[in-house]
């Protein structure tokens, strides 16, 4: 029998770095990808707006895939929604959350920086996860809302000079405080992961959550094949909400990722 897709759902292309472990983790799998360009971006919203968009946009996803589990690839959705969606519909919902508990264990100096979203930075599930599992640290946050929307929107048109100067901000202030560990609080700055690294030196670690994600993706979802079937060739596909977008844009994200072009939702 034909197993059930896995849906992906972000404000944009940030969860892709995500799906792309999940498909090689889980070869035999139909993906499909939403990204909420309506709505994007979800960082700055408050609480009651963001829930209110998530749900909308997943319970249309449930009607048009039937999947059979659905990962929140966006850190900002799932600090809000995570629970409520979990409570309404009985199918598997996995997050994506700040990696607090890697990130106590990797530091030294117990200085964690935390680089995410305006609405995750201030959100009291992040505060919890740090209360729980980082305690003892002293975890200094910074949104970067400017990096969200290059990454979304000029990531591929930039070189790298550009790419820097979105950084510096963040990095000065990550480097004023002397982390020696920073936290990727934000599926977006996944794309930026590697000049972060450059700018901030060797001595600081950059922890995110695409390992610990798609390891949990793989245990809640019903057992498949570890190689590719022959009989069922894997559909990754990618949808987008609203009707204003650029559709050259998104067509080096789909080539880069391997997802054929789906349509609007
Ligand atoms: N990619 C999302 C996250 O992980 C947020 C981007 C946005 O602000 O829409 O938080």
């Amino acid at each position: 029998m034909k197993s059930k897709p896995v849906v992906f759902l972000d404000s944009g292309v940030g969860g892709l770095p995500y799906l792309l472990e999940a498909k090689r983790k889980l070869p035999s799998r139909d993906f499909i990808y939403l990204a909420d360009n309506k709505n994007f971006p979800y960082g700055g919203r408050d609480i009651l707006s963001l829930k209110k968009i998530v749900h909308e946009i997943i319970g249309k996803a449930l009607n048009a895939f039937d999947p059979e589990a659905v990962v929140i690839a966006c850190n900002t959705a799932s600090v809000v929604t995570l629970s409520s969606l979990r409570q309404k519909y009985g199918i598997p919902f996995v997050g994506v959350v700040p990696a607090v508990k890697p990130a106590a264990e990797n530091t030294k100096n117990g200085i964690i920086g935390l680089l995410a979203t305006e609405t995750t930075v201030k959100n009291i599930y992040t505060d919890t996860l740090i209360r729980d599992f980082a305690s003892d640290c002293s975890v200094r946050k910074f949104a970067g809302v400017k990096i969200v929307d290059f990454v979304e929107n000029q990531l591929y048109q930039s070189n790298s000079m550009r790419t820097t100067k979105i950084l510096q901000p963040a990095v000065t202030f990550f480097k004023k405080e002397k982390i020696d560990t920073l936290i990727l609080g934000c599926t977006h700055f996944l794309f930026v992961k590697d000049t972060l690294k450059k700018m901030l030196g060797s001595q600081v670690s950059i922890i995110d959550s695409v390992e610990g994600v798609t390891t949990q993706l793989k245990k809640v979802i019903s057992s498949c094949p570890e190689k590719p079937l022959e009989t069922h060739r894997s559909r990754y596909t990618f949808y987008i909400t609203g009707n204003r977008f650029d559709r050259s844009k998104y067509d080096v994200f789909l080539q880069k990722f391997e997802l054929v072009w789906g349509g609007t939702l």
